[in-house]
Parts: structure tokens; sequence; C-alpha cells
């Protein structure tokens, strides 16, 4: 999917999760990242977070004890809307671009954050890309990945670990969930690899 130029879908369930019938669906996102180890304090990284869903929920989690997210994706359009939903949260940043280009300090995050994104990076460029999430992490730090197994252009649940295994990161812990309009997920806790 073309995320510059998002199709009119696209724009339609985005802009249904900020009516009523979307604080039905927002618990989905809310259970889960209110459910991550996270203690607050962290300095958390924000790959592909589009127009910022699930950045709402990560920044509360981490304002009680002063966490921070930096956000970031290639997509203007994307990080637009999402400048717009976190206007008011202070522990945001939002970066537009490429983390394998931009001027981000390796090792300085506690954590990465992963939603509905590894299936989306171009797969000529997928490896690099998680190399270098791998860099921007403390050693001993945590990736949390969430993705689709069936719908939205999903991957086998095998190529997601081959390909994070070959980036830098060993599977600490997953589980295979099923939520309404997402479908079946793979999620998994990641750990830095010692290596
Ligand atoms: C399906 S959206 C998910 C957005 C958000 N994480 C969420 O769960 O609502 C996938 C996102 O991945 C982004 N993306 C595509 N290629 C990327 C890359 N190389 N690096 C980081 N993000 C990328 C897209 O621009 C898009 O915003």
């Amino acid at each position: 999917m073309d995320f510059e130029n998002p199709d009119r879908m696209y724009l339609l369930f985005d802009a249904l999760l900020n009516t009523r019938l979307g604080s039905m669906i927002l618990p989905i996102y809310r259970n889960y990242i209110r459910n991550l180890d996270l203690a607050g304090d962290e300095r958390v990284l924000e790959l592909g977070s589009g127009s910022g869903i699930a950045t709402r929920h990560l920044a509360g989690v981490l304002r009680k004890r002063g966490g921070r997210v930096l956000c970031l994706d290639p997509s203007k359009t994307m990080t637009d809307m999402a400048r717009k939903r976190m206007r008011k949260h202070s522990n945001v940043e939002i970066r537009t671009g490429d983390i394998r280009t931009l001027d981000i300090e390796d090792g300085a995050y506690d954590a990465a954050f992963v939603h509905f994104t590894l299936h989306d990076i171009d797969e000529e460029i997928r490896l690099e890309t998680v190399m270098a999430l791998c860099r921007k992490i403390k050693p001993g730090g945590k990736m949390f990945l969430r993705e689709p197994t069936v719908k939205f252009g999903a991957m086998p649940v095998e190529a997601m670990r081959d390909i994070l295994t070959r980036g830098g990161f060993i599977e600490e812990s997953h589980r295979l969930i099923s939520a309404p309009l997402l479908g079946p997920m793979y999620e998994a806790v990641y750990l830095k690899s010692p290596g």
C-alpha cells in the first residue's frame, strides 16, 4: 500500500477510530499496550508509527514516569496525521524519514515498538531496516512486535522470525491471537541479541 497516498478505506478506518464506534475498537490497541512490560520511564522508538493510533496509548503508559516515544515513519502524509493526533502529548516526538539514514543515536533506546509495520516495509530494505532498528536499542533492550498473520498482506510467522533473527534479535516470547477487525495476529517480544 502507498502510505503517501493512502486509499479511502484506510482513511475511513483511521477516521472511524475517532468516533464512538472507534472507541469499541481501540481497546484492542489499548489493552495490548497497557500490558506490555514497560515501567513507564523508558525511551521507546516506534518504527512505522503511521497516523499515531497506537502511539496515543504508548504515550499514556510512558507519561506516568517520564518516559518518551520517538515515532518514525517515512510517509509525510502519515506523520502529518500523527502530529495532529498527538499534538497534546508532550512526551512524543515524530520524525519523517527512514531509520537507515535519519540521524538517530545508536544504543540509546530502552525498547522498540513495531505495530503492523514489518510486513509493510519494502522487502528489499526489510533486513537493513531491522538491523538499523536493532542498532538503536540498548544492549538487553526489547522489541515489542505485533503483526497480522492473515490479512493486510501479512508475512508468514517463520519469515518474520527469520528476518528478525538475522537482524539481531532473539524471540523471547510470543502468542498467536485473533481480534475483531484486525484478525489473526502474531504478538511477540524480542530481545536485542548480545552477540
Ligand atoms: C499499517 S501502517 C501501521 C501504522 C501504525 N503502526 C498502526 O498500527 O496504526 C504501516 C506503516 O508502516 C510504515 N512504513 C512503511 N515502510 C516503512 C519503513 N521502511 N520504515 C518504517 N515504517 C515504514 C508506513 O508508512 C505505515 O505508516
